[in-house]
């Protein structure tokens, strides 16, 4: 598909968005070598890890694809960067979850870390920034929500919930008119990590948790937007995370880079796997 990039759209922590000359249902996705981490307490810049990250997106987007999953990616176009459908993003982190890890254990230290859960759990955060949402001062960022009684209650994501009470309770929030979405978003995440899952069940490693978003593309259909990178989940070899856990944790620029390197080369096989196959080891 030939095309020209247009205007810088935004440019958020890890990703440049470009709109696209003469075709506003697109953009171009630029992945970047910046890395960051604790909402930008620590920042560095990788070299090459723009390269890595869009080579590990498009492994996995292109898995997804041939699973018939909605997605916003179209094609690596080259090096950094993938040509996507331009969305209107929702305003929710979707994590699903196949053990306890991270924030997880926060909100139940009674819970063994990698305890499994048989069925996939499936969390919404509301995405916000400089802790603020609307009107709303918030105490943290991206706060977990728990839809109830037809309020969406906010919880700090990282305090024991069971001692907590909801910090804000929003009568009004993204989607409210429409919970035909929030059904929609669930079971296609559930898709989405039932495939990545087994693609790296094929591949010897465990797929613990993944962090998913989804947005509304021009003719209004819902899709897995943004990227899905070494970032955006926790996979284990052996006793060690090979994601981006271990930066988090304090990692070296240089085992970060070894690390995207790993999952790079790991994911370069996944379009191989056969879509049937996975579809029906699914279910
Ligand atoms: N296909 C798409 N169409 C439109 N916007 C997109 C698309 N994919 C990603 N974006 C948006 O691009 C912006 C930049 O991405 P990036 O992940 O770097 O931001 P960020 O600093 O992590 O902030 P955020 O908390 O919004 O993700 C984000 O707001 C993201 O939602
Ligand atoms: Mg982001």
């Amino acid at each position: 598909m030939g095309f020209t990039p247009g205007t810088l759209l935004r440019e958020g922590k890890t990703k440049k968005i470009w709109s696209v000359q003469g075709n506003a249902r697109l953009c171009l996705v630029q992945m970047k070598d910046d890395t960051t981490a604790g909402n930008g307490a620590r920042h560095d810049v990788i070299e090459g890890k723009g390269v890595l990250a869009c080579a590990i997106a498009t492994s996995v987007f292109e898995l997804l694809y041939r699973c018939g999953i909605p997605l916003a990616f179209h094609n690596r176009v080259d090096d950094t960067r993938f040509l996507a459908k331009r969305c209107t993003m929702i305003p929710y982190e979707v994590v699903i979850r196949r053990e306890a890890h991270g924030s997880y254990l926060k909100r139940h230290p009674m819970v063994p870390r990698r305890t499994r859960f048989p069925e996939l759990l499936v969390e919404f955060y509301l995405k916000t920034t400089g802790r603020r949402f609307g009107d709303h001062a918030l105490p943290c960022d991206d706060p977990l929500v728990l839809f109830r009684s037809g309020a969406a209650e906010l919880y700090l994501p990282d305090v024991e919930l069971s001692r907590q009470a909801p910090f804000l309770v929003l009568t009004d929030y993204p989607l409210l008119d429409r919970p035909e979405v929030f059904e929609e978003m669930t079971a296609n995440a559930r898709m989405v990590f039932g495939v990545l899952e087994h693609a790296w069940t094929s591949a010897g490693r465990v797929l613990c948790d993944l962090k998913i978003e989804f947005g509304f593309t021009a003719t209004g259909d819902l899709v897995v937007a943004d990227d899905i990178e070494n970032g955006c989940w926790r996979v284990l070899e052996g006793d060690q995370y090979i994601d981006k856990q271990r930066y988090r944790d304090g990692a070296t620029v240089e085992a970060t880079r070894a690390l995207y390197e790993h999952v790079a080369s790991l994911t370069s096989s996944f379009p191989k796997i056969d879509a049937h196959e996975v579809l029906n080891a699914l279910g």
